[in-house]
């Protein structure tokens, strides 16, 4: 793992410089990229960076790593509104090069197999853009999921499903599931970043870098990737025993 340790104010265009260094080198790269708060700020800054730069956007190809079902795609919370808003439109990728999984399939074990054969075809990804869970998890893979998973429908923890019906109004009656890229769909790509900030990471920051590689901690099995980088702010790395 190489690891990068940003002031907070030069966190989100240090991560998002990686996003369109693979663009600027691959033009039609197939490209895995996450949602939540600290991606928002990625894909702000990206945006920013392709108004400056103007590279050019229309070859490369995106996909989200992980979905919520029972969510329909016209949801604020649908990692497919998230995405086509904060990345796909601002920066001209055709609709026809974005590739997410149906919240609404009626068989999202069905679906995922489908999703993965999408992200795989032609070469498969040429790089993911990770997220790093308050408890280690990585896409929707919670803590406990087998190291060899593949895509699937997986359970959601329960401070996320709180968090998420609470911010956007999600009744009871909506039972949300992760459909997800597995952390062995993670490991066979050949190019990694995954980025945390804030102080709420710096726990699972430490024991993703510097704990036992354990499926209790989905993020540590990234110690083992050849081609990995991790991006923190200085709240984030805070919980390290070595400062790099
Ligand atoms: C969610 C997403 C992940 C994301 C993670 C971190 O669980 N499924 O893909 O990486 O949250 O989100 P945040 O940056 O909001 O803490």
């Amino acid at each position: 793992m190489k690891i990068i340790i940003k002031e907070e104010k030069d966190f989100f265009r240090e991560a998002a410089s990686e996003i369109a260094q693979v663009i600027r080198k691959k033009t039609s790269a197939k490209i895995g990229l996450s949602t939540g708060r600290t991606t928002k700020g990625v894909h702000a800054a990206l945006v920013k960076l392709h108004e400056e730069e103007k590279f050019d956007c229309s070859g490369i190809t995106v996909f989200g790593i992980d979905e919520i079902t029972n969510m329909s795609r016209d949801c604020k919370a649908s990692c497919y509104y998230i995405l086509l808003h904060e990345v796909v439109e601002p920066l001209g990728i055709p609709l026809a090069n974005f590739i997410m999984p149906d919240p609404m399939a009626e068989d999202p074990q069905k679906e995922c197999r489908k999703f993965q054969q999408k992200v795989l075809a032609d070469g498969g990804a040429d790089f993911i853009f990770l997220g790093l869970g308050e408890n280690g998890h990585l896409g929707f893979n919670q803590p406990g999921t087998p190291f060899g998973q593949t895509a699937w429908l997986s359970w959601m923890d329960d401070s996320l499903n709180e968090r998420l019906r609470r911010e956007n109004n999600i009744p009871d009656e909506v039972k949300m599931g992760g459909l997800t890229l597995g952390i062995k769909d993670f490991m066979q790509c050949p190019h990694l970043v995954i980025a945390a900030n804030g102080e709420n990471k710096k726990e699972s920051v430490a024991r993703m870098i510097e704990g036992p590689v354990t499926e209790a901690v989905p993020a540590s099995i990234l110690q083992l990737h050849p081609d990995c980088k991790v991006i923190l702010d200085e709240a984030a790395a805070g919980g390290l025993k070595v400062t790099v």
